[in-house]
């Protein structure tokens, strides 16, 4: 059964449509879910994107998206992948000015974790960020507007059965965001932060944790968030694209952090 993503729910969409005019985004996991929204947000505000997945097989996009994305089969858990395909942005688009990394795997052992199990969680979500931002910030210098935006998770802080290697990648991504943030701002003048969602209904929810988003509302949204609903893909796209605003120009090395009681 085919995916179904939300309808726009009372974005600001309509009037944000020039802010980000002329600039380029490259959108790690960008083919699916939160990505994909966020895909979309930026070109809706004017940008062109380069997608960086390693599913060529997403969903196509609607045509009034399709002609401002270019896609880039890349695995970002591998440097020279990035690196090539950052080089490869560049040439053809001719700059940089946002990064988004909405990569994740999203296994998630505890007492049982293998080498394997460990060794994805970091690489793929953890190292394939720090992978990104080198490729990307010695590039955004000569731009006026640079920023990077990671996904994390609730999960970084808040306590989940079942979730000690995925936590753990989303905490030490968190840790990336603030580290970096010192060199970033000094030596690249770029600012950096992060979005941690609650439980937001993607392809990958669906997949792993809960058959239909009533399950997921009943089971979840309804106990666990204030708001008493699950997130969808386009708020928390809203959320990243607000962080590479101007709106944003004062807030860097700052954590976006979901909302659960
Ligand atoms: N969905 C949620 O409830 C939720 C909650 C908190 C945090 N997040 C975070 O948000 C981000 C996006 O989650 P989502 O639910 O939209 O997931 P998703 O599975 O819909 O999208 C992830 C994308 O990443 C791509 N990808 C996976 N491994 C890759 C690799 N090695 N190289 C390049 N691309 C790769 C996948 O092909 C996919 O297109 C993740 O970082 C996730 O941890 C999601």
């Amino acid at each position: 059964m085919q995916f179904e993503y939300s309808k726009e729910i009372g974005l600001d969409s309509e009037i944000t449509k020039k802010r980000f005019e002329s600039e380029v985004a490259i959108v790690c996991g960008g083919g699916s879910g939160i990505g994909r929204a966020t895909v979309e947000r930026f070109i809706n505000d004017g940008a062109s994107v380069a997608i960086f997945d390693i599913n060529p097989n997403f969903l196509p996009f609607d045509e009034k998206y399709a002609k401002k994305i270019k896609f880039y089969l890349t695995d970002c858990s591998k440097k020279q992948n990035c690196v090539d395909n950052v080089t490869n942005v560049l040439d053809e688009f001719g700059k940089i000015n946002h990064l988004v990394y909405s990569v994740a795997y999203f296994g998630s052992e505890t007492f049982n974790a293998s080498e394997d199990d460990w060794s994805k969680s970091l690489m793929i979500n953890v190292a394939g960020a720090g992978y990104m931002i080198g490729a990307v910030a010695p590039l955004m210098k000569e731009n006026n507007r640079k920023t990077i935006c990671l996904m994390t998770s609730i999960s970084q802080v808040s306590a989940q059965p079942n979730r000690w290697t995925y936590g753990a990648s989303k905490g030490a991504l968190w840790t990336l965001v603030r580290h970096s943030a010192l060199e970033l701002a000094k030596e690249h003048g770029c600012r950096i932060n992060s979005v941690s969602p609650s439980w937001i209904w993607t392809p990958e929810v669906a997949k792993a944790d809960y058959a239909s988003k009533e399950e997921l509302q009943d089971s979840v949204g309804k106990h666990y968030h204030m708001l008493g609903r699950v997130g969808e893909t386009n708020e928390i796209a809203a959320a990243i694209t607000f962080l590479a605003s101007r709106d944003a120009s004062f807030i860097h090395g700052h954590d976006l952090h979901g909302e659960s009681s």
